[in-house]
Formats: C-alpha cells, sequence, structure tokens
C-alpha cells in the first residue's frame, strides 16, 4: 500500500503542469525540450515537471492577452470586480489544498503556507473592491464654452515576473490589480516554485477570467531570458512588475527604455532592526521573531541588520538567543516545525558564506551558525536559526541581504549613530524600530531612508497598505488605492464647443 505524502492535494486536479495560453491549457510550443523538474526542497523529492519554455511560447501568451485586451478593457469595472471576488472566494475555499502546494514546493511550514493563500486572496479581494472605485476627476474649467476631466484607463498588456519566496502572494497583489484595472496579463513564474501559480490560474478560470486575459508561461532559470526578453522588446507590452533582485531589476530598467514601458520594480532590500534602550524589550524580541524568521527569513522585508543599544544590548541578546535556539527545524510536512528548508543549495551556499565571512571578520556565533543535514534528506538546505553578535558595517552579511535564518547584531551608542548606519546602505525597502519614546518615533521614523518603517511593530505587510521601497530597492507600490494606479494612465479629455 502506497501512503500518500503528507502534503498530497485533496484536487489532484489543482496540479497543473502546463502553460495556459489564451485559455488552453498547453505543453507549449517548445514541447521537444527536457521539462522543468519541481522538486520538494524538503528532501527533494521530485513534484512534477512543467514546460521549459521560450520565445515562442512567449509570443503566443502576448498576442492572447493583446487579443484579449479590448474586450477585458471594456468590461464594466462592476463585472471585473465579480470575477475577481470569485476568484477570491475560490481561493480561499482551497485555502489547504493550496496552502500544501505552497510548502511542497517552497518549504515553508504548512501553517505559513496556509497563511499566505489567505494573504494573498486578501490583495484579489482588495482589488475586486478598489476596481469599482477608480473614479476620475472633472477638472474646474478656464472657459465657459469648455469642460475639463481626467479619467483613468488601462495600460494594456502587462508581464509579471514573480518571485519563489511568496508564491502565491507575489503573483495575487500584481496580477489581481493588473485585471482590476482591466489590463491583460502575461506572467512567468518563478522557477523553482511555479505550481502555485499555475494552480490560482486555474481557479482564476473557473472564477470566469475569460481566455487570454491571463496567460502563464513556466520556464527555467536558464530559459527565463528568452521569454521576458520577447516581452521586454516587444511595445505592446505596456508595463513590467517585477519582484526580484536588484541586478535583474536595473536590466529590466535599461531594456524597456527602448519602449518606454511602465515599470513597477520590488526589488532588494537590508532591512535594519533597531532596539533603543528606552525600548519594551520583550515586545522587540517578538517583533523581531516575527520579522526575521517568517519564511525562515526568506523575505525582501526580513530585518537583515539588528542595532541594538549599549545599555540594553546583553539583556536584549539574551532573551533573543533563547528565543531563536529554541525555534525547530524541519520539512513544512512535520507539524512541528517553524523553519523550513532553505529553496535550494544556492541559497544555503551564500548564508554559509555570509556566516563564515561574519566569524573570519571577529562575529561571535551566540546559537546556530551551522548547515544542518538530515538522514531522511542528506541533500536537502537546512540551515540552523543562527544569532551572531559583534557584527561590523564591512560583514557580507550587513552589506547584502542573507536571505535566511540568521540574525547579526552591533551595538550603538547614539541615535545619530544608528541612523547613520541604517541608512548608509544602497537599498531602502524596509526598516524596523522599537522605542517608547514619542518624541523619538516621530524623529527617527521620518529619518529613516526606505519605503516602509515598521515602529514597535514586526508585522507590517497587508493588503491596504502600500508595499515598495526607494533607492536600489525600486520603485511602484503594490497593495493599497496606489496599487492600481501602476496598471493606469491618466487620460485628460476636453470638450469645447458648449455654449
Ligand atoms: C517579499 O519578500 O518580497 C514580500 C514580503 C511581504 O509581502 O511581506
Amino acid at each position: 500500500m502506497t501512503v500518500p505524502h503528507p502534503l498530497a492535494l485533496n484536487r489532484a486536479d489543482l496540479i497543473e503542469t502546463r502553460h495556459l495560453i489564451g485559455g488552453h491549457w498547453c505543453a507549449g510550443l517548445q514541447a521537444d525540450r527536457a521539462p522543468l523538474a519541481v522538486h520538494d526542497p524538503a528532501d527533494l523529492s521530485l513534484i512534477a515537471s512543467v514546460p521549459d519554455g521560450g520565445a515562442a511560447d512567449a509570443r503566443a501568451a502576448l498576442e492572447a492577452a493583446q487579443a484579449a485586451w479590448p474586450a477585458w478593457k471594456a468590461l464594466p469595472a462592476r463585472d471585473r470586480a465579480a470575477i475577481l471576488k470569485r476568484w477570491n472566494d475560490l481561493i480561499v475555499a482551497h485555502q489547504d489544498d493550496l496552502g500544501r502546494l505552497i510548502s511542497r514546493e517552497q518549504g515553508k511550514p504548512l501553517a505559513e503556507g496556509r497563511g499566505e493563500v489567505l494573504y494573498a486572496a486578501s490583495y484579489v479581494e482588495w482589488f475586486a473592491e478598489q476596481a469599482t472605485r477608480a473614479n476620475g476627476e472633472v477638472i474646474p474649467t478656464p472657459a465657459p464654452h469648455k469642460r475639463l476631466l481626467a479619467v483613468r484607463e488601462p495600460v494594456g498588456v502587462v508581464a509579471v515576473i514573480t518571485p519563489w519566496n511568496f508564491p502565491a502572494a507575489m503573483i495575487a497583489r500584481k496580477i489581481a490589480p493588473a485585471l482590476a484595472a482591466g489590463c491583460t496579463v502575461v506572467a512567468k513564474p518563478a522557477e523553482d516554485t511555479p505550481l502555485t501559480a499555475l494552480a490560482l490560474a486555474k481557479l482564476a478560470q473557473e472564477a470566469g477570467v475569460p481566455a487570454g486575459v491571463l496567460n502563464l508561461v513556466t520556464a527555467s532559470r536558464e530559459r527565463t531570458p528568452e521569454v521576458v526578453d520577447v516581452w521586454l522588446a516587444d511595445e505592446r507590452v505596456r508595463k513590467i512588475s517585477f519582484t526580484g533582485s536588484t541586478p535583474v531589476g536595473r536590466h529590466l530598467a535599461r531594456e524597456s527604455a527602448a519602449t518606454l514601458k511602465k515599470l513597477s520594480l520590488e526589488l532588494g532590500g537590508n532591512a535594519p532592526f533597531i532596539v533603543f534602550e528606552d525600548a519594551d524589550l520583550d515586545a522587540a524580541v517578538e517583533g523581531l521573531m516575527v520579522a526575521k524568521f517568517r519564511n525562515g527569513g526568506q523575505t525582501c522585508v526580513c530585518p537583515n541588520r539588528v542595532y541594538v543599544q549599549s545599555a540594553v544590548h546583553e539583556a536584549f541578546v539574551d532573551k533573543l538567543v533563547a528565543r531563536v535556539a529554541a525555534l525547530q527545524v524541519g520539512p513544512a510536512s512535520d507539524p512541528a516545525s517553524q523553519i523550513g528548508p532553505m529553496i535550494n543549495e544556492r541559497a544555503v551556499a551564500k548564508i554559509e558564506r555570509h556566516v563564515q565571512d561574519a566569524v573570519a571578520k571577529g562575529a561571535v556565533v551566540r546559537t546556530g551558525g551551522l548547515r544542518l543535514r538530515r538522514d531522511d534528506a542528506p541533500g536537502a538546505a537546512y540551515y540552523a536559526p543562527t544569532v551572531l553578535t559583534e557584527a561590523q558595517p564591512d560583514m557580507e552579511c550587513a552589506c547584502e541581504e542573507t536571505f535566511g535564518p540568521v540574525v547579526p547584531v552591533s551595538r550603538f551608542e547614539t541615535e545619530a549613530e544608528v541612523l547613520a548606519q541604517a541608512n548608509g546602505t544602497p537599498y531602502g525597502l524596509a526598516a524596523y524600530f522599537y522605542s517608547q519614546n514619542p518624541a523619538r518615533i516621530w524623529r527617527v521614523g521620518e529619518a529613516l531612508d526606505c519605503g516602509i518603517v515598521g515602529i514597535n511593530e514586526g508585522a507590517l505587510a497587508a493588503e491596504a497598505a502600500p508595499f515598495g521601497g526607494v533607492k536600489a530597492s525600486g520603485y511602484g507600490r503594490e497593495g493599497s488605492v496606489h496599487g492600481l494606479d501602476d496598471y493606469q494612465h491618466i487620460k485628460y479629455l476636453c470638450q469645447g464647443g458648449l455654449g
């Protein structure tokens, strides 16, 4: 008798393994190529294989999106909203299966996988509501015979490129505003985690998203440029929305300049987390645990550098180490797991490099500091939750995102000194600080050079809040009322001859 995998789905047909182009599930126009294998990072077992798409698939997806655009754009906003609401309802109804799928292909603990499904759905529901509120303006006329209006219009076909760390939430918070605005979409989900995106697309079809409005092409890391280059070069793609690394974001900005596309770039972070001596230390430790260890530290807004004022440094570190050392590391299929495997070998190799570099430059390992091997999955990429103290600005872990469960702690003396360090990075996505002094809260909140600030709070993201960065962390905002703007342009209408 075969024992079902603990993350097996109730609805097996939600494991979809083909491109979605023009309303058809298809192996693609480059079906002669070896498929792209999708592995469970917990034990490296094969979950499924999807097509390793290329330029021909990208072109077919774009043709379908372009053909579907006029009718989708012309549909009353209320009707688009109704379809999005049905999509939201289906996502929520399949929370359990989608959560299992996320955990299976991405590795996060099952409770987090299920949580991500609701997080993804919250964007779909929010933008369903926003679709009907995309109001224009009547502008006071400069002349009695004229009337001036500004209306919002969808930009056209949008290319969406998403990362592996939130396989449902990242694609939902791009596709939902695009569809709400009246745009059509060509999307390329991350090569490590395409199955969740395909399952979401299947539910979108069931919700009534018409053929061609949403198209998905899967591709390996090697073939991704082939797909994306088609969309970059084509003037019919009017916008690109990308979440991922800063070098790739720069490449997309450079290459889309020829066709002057709109861009939303949610790029790398290097978030500081500051604990002032007037902070509630227990709340600060709690906030750090939530912010840092969500998704095993594989989150763009994760604190990457922790600064603690000297007077409370030891007390804070003792409390933190006790909490971090107690974290349970294991596969998503084990309900006790709090930290899953890292996404792949490259990810764990980077974490190892950062910790080795820090230790070589004088950091002290207070807990963790090593790769974990499991007898049942010797090649899987687990890393022990780690606290380092005596971190310095020249360490690799202070200069770039570690993207893993490592907390490097430095001490500081003055507010001015810590602000200089916190802002002394090319990145500016998120920052966090803990203080109970109201004057300091305003000063520091305003002085931090980033797009998102957590004040006495570690859990920041919400569908109604604007998410995005400044400097090398990119531009554009996702979620909130601003999230729709990026998928629209403003058209000015001037009517004369009125009297
Ligand atoms: C990200 O890591 O890019 C997204 C994190 C979030 O939505 O909180």
